[in-house]
């Protein structure tokens, strides 16, 4: 992954190296038959996914001038459940995580990020919690940028600390990260978890994060 990251090269070599799409945002090889293949299936399925038709008594708990946030409940209408549903499995697939089975599926709370274009460009999944782990510092080796340690071995504490709100996913759109839209989403949820009170951050833990995730919440926890 890294690796492609860092041959992005858009400088109109339309058959040579890396391209990325303007739309659904992969990173692949023109030249590549194969790789061309593989994304106009991705392609096809990832905007379809995304795609946001809305519903009548949507619940918009934010509006921005870029979007709005629509939160989801697990007794909401089947269409709302489904869209759901579907761009999980999008970030699920672009994680490489497994279908997680949650322990209480009707307390889940799903936040989604409408862009402007009426399309999911971020998404944040939140389940009630009684504890976490906090991550402790990263283990040495980890600095290196080509460390063949797995990213996720992040060293937690073994005791457990209170906590109130899990965060199982959170995802942007590739195309619209670095905007702002993750921290908008983890404040909407601080907003809107439980009725009345506004989280703190003490009280909010990030599921098993990626790197990408844990850069994300040191910083959004630290501001
Ligand atoms: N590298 C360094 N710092 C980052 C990164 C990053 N990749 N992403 C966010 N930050 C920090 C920055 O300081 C940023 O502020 P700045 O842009 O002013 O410098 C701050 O966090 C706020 O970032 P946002 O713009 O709100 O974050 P964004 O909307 O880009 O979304 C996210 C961050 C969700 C991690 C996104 O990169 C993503 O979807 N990644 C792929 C999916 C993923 O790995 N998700 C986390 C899985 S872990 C879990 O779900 C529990
Ligand atoms: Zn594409």
């Amino acid at each position: 992954k890294k690796t492609k990251d860092q041959l992005v090269i858009d400088a109109g070599q339309k058959h040579f190296g890396a391209t990325v799409c303007k739309s659904c945002g992969m990173i692949y090889t023109a030249s590549n038959p194969e790789d061309e293949m593989q994304h106009v299936q991705h392609h096809h399925r990832f905007l379809e996914g995304i795609k946001y038709v809305g519903w009548k008594k949507e619940r918009v708990v934010a509006e921005f001038w870029d979007g709005k946030i629509v939160l989801v409940l697990p007794r909401d209408p089947s269409f709302a459940i489904k869209k759901v549903e579907d761009v999980q499995e999008l970030v699920d697939n672009e994680l490489g995580f497994q279908q997680v089975v949650p322990k209480c599926p009707n307390k889940i709370k799903t936040f989604l990020f409408i862009s402007d274009e009426k399309r999911v460009v971020g998404c944040l999944i939140a389940e009630p919690i009684k504890q976490a782990f906090r991550v402790l510092s990263e283990p040495t080796g980890m600095q290196s940028p080509n460390s063949k340690e797995c990213p996720r071995a992040w060293q937690c504490s073994d005791v457990p600390e209170p906590a109130v709100c899990g965060i199982s996913r959170i995802w942007v759109f590739r195309l619209k990260r670095r905007k702002r839209i993750a921290r908008r989403l983890v404040d909407t949820l601080r907003n809107c978890f439980m009725f009345g009170c506004f989280l703190s951050t003490d009280e909010i833990a990030f599921s098993d994060p990626t790197p990408d995730g844990k850069l994300f919440a040191t910083k959004y926890c630290n501001t």
